[in-house]
């Protein structure tokens, strides 16, 4: 089965089996079937978040768990069970339409509302742990049906539990989310915020939305036109120390303060300062308008390709700033 289709780096990657499920019932099946109990397995979403180095030997399960079910209400709140195989930009957009606040600037996500869920997507000083209520599962080997809290997703950066190979085998099927009916708008992000400071007297999280849409669409490259997966990189988090010794050298280096004490560094900058923007290595590319996005620039590149560029920006990253970068994409080999 061809996985061209299903990562949005374009990788010509195929795999033994493709199986879709609608819901509970066809999950307990799979639980019955002795041979899918043997296979390799990978639950992905719209795969905007993978990266396939190679032909994938098992079975890849995609949710097409496609309810969205308004499940409370009261006088701030509106409870949501979305399903995992939902887009998430649709919820978002849905959410926003009708004036409920939280994931706004979240906006334009490449993905689905299970894999988002897992990934912690977060954007313009916003995460989607923030609103996350509790994320529904099945056991592909138990049966179990088991609804994590949000506490027991040990959410962070990019990471929850979900993340950790011993809950791989735990299948998202719905998430649950709580939105506000009177919104505080978040626009910490100063681009976001000038644009709607100028130009509305009232913001809405829709007017939010459509401006974070505008911003993305200036930075980030359409995975439909030109294959990528977002941001390649996570921002590493150096000690202050380290960030007071680069700052000597680099007094405008962008940096946002934690409250540990430690510093965020945008990977971005670090790459762009490298002078690896526009970059290009045979089929694979660094983004000409964001340094953090590598691209499959010609539409040929395999998994390989594009590991190889990587590994050369993650050395020379470490060479000049002797920080290491990680991919935030996942490999899979
Ligand atoms: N920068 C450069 N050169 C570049 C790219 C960035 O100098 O080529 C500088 C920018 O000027 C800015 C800083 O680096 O001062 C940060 O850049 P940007 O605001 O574009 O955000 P980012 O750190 O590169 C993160 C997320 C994005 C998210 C944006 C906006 C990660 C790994 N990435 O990117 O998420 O949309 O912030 O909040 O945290 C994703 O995860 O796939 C993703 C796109």
């Amino acid at each position: 089965h061809s996985l061209l289709e299903h990562n949005t780096f374009g990788i010509r990657a195929q795999a033994d089996w493709f199986v879709s499920f609608h819901g509970l019932e066809d999950l307990s099946l799979l639980a019955r079937d002795e041979y899918f109990q043997e296979c390799r397995c990978l639950t992905i979403g719209e795969g905007s978040n993978l990266l396939f180095l190679a032909n994938f030997h098992g079975v890849i399960l995609h949710s097409e768990i496609q309810t969205i079910d308004r499940t409370s209400e009261d006088e701030g709140h509106v409870d949501f069970l979305v399903g995992s195989g939902v887009r998430w930009n649709d919820f978002v957009s849905l959410a926003s339409k009708e004036g409920l606040g939280g994931i706004e600037n979240l906006a334009l996500i490449p993905g689905e509302v299970g894999a988002a869920a897992i990934q912690n997507i977060g954007a313009y000083g916003m995460e989607i742990c923030e609103r996350i209520v509790a994320v529904h599962t099945f056991h592909r080997r138990t049966g179990e049906q088991r609804i994590f809290s949000k506490d027991e997703c040990a959410y962070a950066y990019r990471h929850s539990i979900f993340k950790e190979p011993e809950y791989a085998d735990y299948i998202v099927t719905h998430v649950h989310l709580r939105l506000d009916k009177k919104p505080t708008l978040r626009l910490d992000y100063a681009d976001l915020r000038e644009r709607i400071t100028s130009q509305y007297k009232a913001p809405t999280p829709d007017d939010v939305r459509r401006e974070v849409i505008s911003i993305r669409e200036s930075k980030l490259p359409n995975p439909k036109v030109v294959g990528n997966a977002g941001s390649f990189f996570m921002n590493p988090v150096v000690d202050a120390s380290v960030f007071e010794t680069l700052q000597r050298s680099y007094p405008n280096m962008p940096h946002y303060p934690l409250a540990d004490g430690r510093v965020k560094v945008p990977a971005g900058w670090l790459i762009d300062t490298c002078g690896l923007k526009g970059y290009r290595m045979g089929h694979a590319g660094v983004y000409e308008k964001q340094a953090l996005v590598l691209i499959n620039a010609d539409g040929e590149a395999t998994g390989q390709d594009i590991a190889r560029l990587a590994e050369h920006i993650q050395s020379e990253v470490m060479q000049r700033f002797s920080i290491a970068i990680e991919p935030e994409v996942r490999y899979i080999v």
